[in-house]
């Protein structure tokens, strides 16, 4: 048990830095064993702020070794926790000059100055700067950094951020390179690297005629695993020119890999570092999930120039400024670039399997949190996808061009500040003119709000009523919500036509170019004119705002949307539903369970046999709802009933519509060689979606699987065909898994691959799923091998996880204080299936709960799994 509580950190307590920082100096001396850092701080004290305040650093892990203001010795400094203080100087402007030690080599957290691989690199996002040297490490403090590096002459590349100012040799067997970045910026921006990198190289030249220079770097073995990133950097650059009118800014823009990651990638000025596994790829070894996940976090962290450095965060309450206006940023960029329908679907498929449920649960926090006890636990789907959703409604409510104006006066306004979401949304107001007071309900309030609507047409009159009700359940610390300002865009089918049917308003909240009803209040009633018939009601299209729906459809309503709805988007979500209905009608057991069935069967082969779909859509049309989904649907989950229900009806579609499925199996053969694109994209989709019907339907089809893993001339097939192949145990499918075993172990991202279809087989259980975290291509140091097993198996294979009462519960907490001393975000991040533990029948609440209780217990437990432990046992 942790014997202080830590503290709680307070948005309300929130006070402007008594100190700036104008200008930092670092000089960072690589040793064998150890790495020396100087540094020297421009200070200034804030005028704004009570004079004589005294200086507060942070640091950790750091051993000082010296520390002076204006070169005269500081004795009378105080530690307390994180903090350095030190009296205050009499003058108002002075230098802090200091020089600590650290162990880069035995950082295992993965935060600061570490060392994966072969390299050193930093991570410095939230508060990892104060790893590497004292300093105010807090966002609103924006400074000027000169980097020198000083290291072996092995480590050929070195890199800050910035330019490049100065290079050469100190001696026989060490070299140096200086570098400046001219723009102010946060210490979480800060990074460097020594490494021995290869650095594949290319130019873009902006909007106004200048030529970056762009670079990738990584380990020489890599070398042929680079073009995919380099084009999508190139194409993310011209998109944020013509969309959002933003120019790079420095003259060399880099990106490093490396295996070591506990994140997707970082956006540090002019140097972003990745996770290998979110920037490397190439035909051979890249599924097209992982092409177009590379892509997206290419253009993400590039976007994050302007939206996150050039303006920033004034404190981590506000990351969502930054991570959901780029998550949006980046949204929209992957929905230009291939197909915008189909983004929405996965996306809104992302939320609503796993934001809700966080938004449902224990860790549930606002858009803004209030509080936090460690922020590395709200880099969350909370603060980045719902985020994304309400940057995404105020670009509805706006529309497109006055939403760009507001985002040209935001980029003007505040950069080269470090502002608050309230900036943000008061540059929409002034722009539009809207009233927004109410809408920034959405930063402050979390839970997922329900909307509940009615209809009711009257021939008489040619009018069709909607009646609106909201409400927000009660999320911890907030017992009772306001009503929000929501964005629902609608349309209405019509009933006997099947077509689009116009109508007329006098409500003021309707707005007919946007074809949207602004809903401010609990209750209100939408009364459309001039309806010819009656109506099914497309609702909430594109899903305009992150709330779950419920209006009285019939089946048959349902099935009217999948064939008719002009909207793509509703047109799959009316599928969803329906199949939703049905899966959890039996699951209840209910009498009409039947009787949906064959509902189901007849609209999954409609869409079966409608070649006018877009392939992708109709993969995704005819896809079931994960079990993960239907889980968020009801209470108490039962997951072993869940699965056999969920595999029953798939076995029962794959039999009715055999023929058909074998048709279209058929029918989506590759028909040339790879190429990452969307015909071919989407027609590998729908292979697989025909496939996995066929062995869901006769196990004996494995065959297939068999087929095309050996055939195929991709990694889009193969591990899908391998994943397929897996559900039905055979020895073909191990001695399959062992060639790709033999044939990639030395391939970080295909080990990786192997490890995760390795943990999600569903028949795995606990003896093998320890026997893989002892198998020589796992390391509990390396966050992608734990994301793959630990994850692979607690995550994302819920009938292994829930198997043999409480053996994945034991497994799952044993390796969580394992890895609470080795890399406590990654701990705290494992945390989560354990957080829904209410959602489960009572020996489920139980079991989960005593692992839950073993944890709390574990002494010298971090705050990260503190935090996340402790809040879901209240
Ligand atoms: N800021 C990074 C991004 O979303 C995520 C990140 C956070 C990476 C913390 C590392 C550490 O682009
Ligand atoms: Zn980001």
């Amino acid at each position: 048990m942790r014997t202080e509580m830590p503290q709680v950190i307070q948005l309300s307590d929130y006070q402007a830095p008594s100190y700036w920082v104008d200008e930092t100096s670092l000089c960072v001396q690589i040793f064998d064993e150890y790495t020396d850092v100087q540094a020297r701080l421009k200070m200034r004290a804030n005028s704004d702020r009570p004079t004589g305040s005294p200086i507060v650093l942070q640091g950790v892990d750091l051993t000082l070794q010296a520390l002076s203001i204006d070169g005269v010795a500081v004795a009378n400094y105080e530690v307390q926790g994180e903090d350095l203080i030190i009296p205050a100087p009499a003058a108002t402007t002075f230098e802090v000059q200091s020089r600590v030690r650290i162990y880069p080599r035995t950082n295992t957290s993965l935060e600061g100055l570490y060392v994966s691989g072969g390299m050193y690199c930093t991570q410095c996002e939230a508060e990892g700067f104060r790893k590497i040297t004292y300093y105010p490490d807090r966002p609103d403090v924006l400074s000027v950094f000169t980097t020198r590096i000083e290291a072996p002459k092995s480590f050929k590349t070195l890199l800050s951020n910035g330019n490049p100012v100065a290079s050469g040799e100190l001696d026989a067997d060490r070299h140096m390179a200086e570098w400046h970045d001219p723009f102010p910026k946060p210490s979480y921006l800060f990074a460097l690297v020594a490494g021995d990198l290869v650095d594949v190289r290319d130019t873009f030249v902006t909007c106004t005629g200048r030529t970056i220079d762009l670079r990738i770097y990584v380990e020489p073995h890599n070398r042929h695993k680079t073009a995919f990133a380099l084009s999508s950097l190139k194409k993310s650059m011209t998109w944020d020119e013509t969309v959002y009118g933003r120019e790079y800014d420095l003259d060399i823009f880099m990106i490093v890999a490396v295996d070591h990651f506990n994140m997707g990638a970082m956006e540090n000025k002019g140097l972003n570092i990745f996770n290998s596994a979110c920037v490397l790829a190439d035909p051979e070894t890249t599924t097209d999930d992982g092409f177009e996940r590379i892509e997206a976090i290419v253009a993400h962290e590039y976007f994050h120039n302007w939206s996150g450095n050039r303006v920033t965060c004034r404190d981590w309450f506000q990351l969502s400024l930054k991570e959901g206006f780029t998550v949006f940023r980046d949204a929209e960029f992957t929905a230009d670039t291939h197909a915008r329908a189909v983004k929405r679907m996965d996306d809104v498929t992302l939320l609503r399997t796993s934001q809700f449920a966080e938004d449902a649960g224990p860790m549930a926090h606002p858009v803004r949190p209030s509080s936090y006890i460690e922020i590395n636990n709200f880099y969350t789907l909370t603060v980045y996808e719902k985020g994304a959703e309400v940057v995404r409604m105020l670009h509805s409510l706006l529309g497109a061009d006055r939403f760009r104006q507001a985002t040209d006066l935001y980029f003007d306004r505040f950069d080269g500040q470090a502002v608050t979401t309230d900036d943000f949304v008061t540059c929409m107001a002034d722009v539009s003119g809207l009233d927004l007071t109410q809408f920034k309900r959405w930063y402050d309030q979390a839970g997922t709000p329900r909307l509940k609507v009615e209809g009711h047409y009257n021939a008489a009159q040619q009018t069709f009523s909607l009646m609106f009700e909201q409400f927000c359940p009660a999320t911890p610390g907030q017992p009772e919500k306001l009503p929000f300002h929501m964005p629902v865009k609608l349309g209405l089918m019509g009933k006997h036509s099947g077509a689009e049917l116009m109508f007329s308003t006098d409500h003021p909240g309707y707005d007919a170019t946007l074809q949207t009803f602004s809903l401010r209040k609990a209750n209100d009633t939408l009364v459309l004119r001039g309806v010819t018939e009656d109506a099914v009601p497309s609702l909430l299209r594109d899903f305009s705002a992150p709330v779950v729906l419920s209006y009285p459809y019939t089946v048959e309503d349902l099935r009217h949307l999948v064939r008719h709805d002009s909207n793509a988007f509703n047109r799959w979500d009316a599928m969803q539903t329906l199949a939703t209905r049905v899966l959890l009608s039996a699951v209840r057991g209910a009498a009409e369970a039947d009787g949906l069935k064959t509902v189901l069967t007849d609209a999954v082969r409609d869409v079966l046999v409608d070649d006018t779909l877009d392939h992708a859509v109709k993969a995704r049309l005819l896809r079931l709802p994960s079990q993960a989904y239907l889980a968020e649907q009801y209470t108490p989950v039962d997951p072993v009933a869940l699965d056999k229900v969920h595999t029953d009806i798939r076995r029962d579609l794959g039999q009715s519509l055999a023929a058909e499925w074998q048709v279209l199996y058929g029918q989506t053969q590759p028909e040339a060689a790879y190429v990452f694109e969307h015909q071919q994209v989407a027609r590998r989709a729908l292979h697989r979606v025909a496939l996995s019907y066929l062995i869901a339907g006769d196990h004996t089809a494995w065959h297939l699987a068999a087929e095309l893993y050996q055939q195929a001339d991709n990694m889009t097939d193969q591990s899908a065909a391998l994943q397929l192949w897996g559900e039905v145990a055979n020895e073909a499918w191990d001695e399959a898994m062992n060639g790709f075993y033999q044939r990639w172990q030395d391939d970080a991202q295909m080990a990786e691959q192997w490890l995760s279809i390795r943990a999600t087989v569903p028949r795995i259980r606990v003896p093998e799923i320890r026997r893989l975290t002892e198998h020589p291509g796992f390391s509990w140091t390396n966050p992608n091998r734990v994301r793959s097993v630990i994850g692979g198996f607690a995550m994302r294979n819920p009938v292994a996880f829930h198997a043999d009462q409480g053996a994945g519960y034991r497994f799952l907490a044993d390796a969580i204080i394992q890895l609470n001393s080795l890399n406590p975000q990654i701990a705290a991040r494992l945390c989560t299936p354990f957080t829904y533990w209410r959602r489960y029948t009572p020996e489920i609440q139980d079991a989960m709960q005593t692992e839950l209780q073993r944890i709390v217990a574990v002494e010298a437990l971090s705050k990260d799994v503190y935090e996340v432990v402790s809040k879901s046992l209240v």
